[in-house]
């Protein structure tokens, strides 16, 4: 079969819209690396990310129970790591180091421990519940909602969806007296 002139003209002008694309890239990378030294001018956000851009590419959010919301606390590395504020579900997988095994936040991971968020008691074990029962209700509101927007609007996570809450059973954990996040001056 006799391909004709035009078709190939058409195809290897595509090429060449790719090759030279690809030369823009790869230059523009080389130009980056020499002035930053990252190929994407010291761009470090969820945007070079292939998990978030498959994330916002793809339809929909998380409905998890507290059940599922369990199994992202980071020991096992092939799964994403959560962490879940009275009700919204934040990947944190990119720090492993603050939120995986042996991070100073670890607990955190895997759960909704938005009373922690709160008081602040992270010594205390009982603290890491979504039970915000006999908690100052205007300080609560205002200290999760900043925590929210915090993971929210991070370079590095980003909200994921949303986690049922189990009901609360038995008597709110007994109050804490601490300083607020000890080793910080709150
Ligand atoms: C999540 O699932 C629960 C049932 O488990 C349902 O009642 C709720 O409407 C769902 N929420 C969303 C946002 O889909
Ligand atoms: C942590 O997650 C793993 C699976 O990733 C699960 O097997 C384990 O039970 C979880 N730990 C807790 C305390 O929920
Ligand atoms: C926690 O979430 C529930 C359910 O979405 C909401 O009604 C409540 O106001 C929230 N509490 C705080 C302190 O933000």
């Amino acid at each position: 079969m006799v391909k004709s002139r035009s078709e190939e003209k058409i195809r290897f002008g595509v090429l060449d819209i790719v090759r030279i694309l690809g030369g823009i890239l790869a230059f523009n990378a080389l130009l980056s690396w020499w002035f930053t030294s990252t190929g994407t001018w010291g761009y470090r956000g969820r945007w070079i990310d292939p998990r978030y851009v498959k994330f916002k590419f793809s339809p929909g959010y998380l409905n998890l129970t507290i059940a599922e919301l369990a199994l992202y606390n980071g020991s096992d590395p092939k799964l994403p790591i959560y962490v879940a504020i009275n009700g919204s579900v934040y990947d944190v997988t990119k720090s492993p180091g603050i939120y995986g095994p042996g991070g100073s936040y670890h607990k955190v991971s895997g759960k909704d421990s938005a009373r922690v968020f709160v008081t602040g008691c992270l010594m205390k074990e009982d603290e890491f519940t979504y039970d915000l029962r006999g908690l100052d209700q205007d300080e609560a509101a205002y200290d999760i909602l900043q925590w929210q927007q915090y993971f929210h609007n991070s370079e590095r996570y980003w909200y994921v969806g949303s986690v049922q809450h189990d009901p609360l059973t038995g008597d709110p954990p007994a109050p804490c007296d601490h300083i607020k996040y000890p080793g910080r001056s709150v």
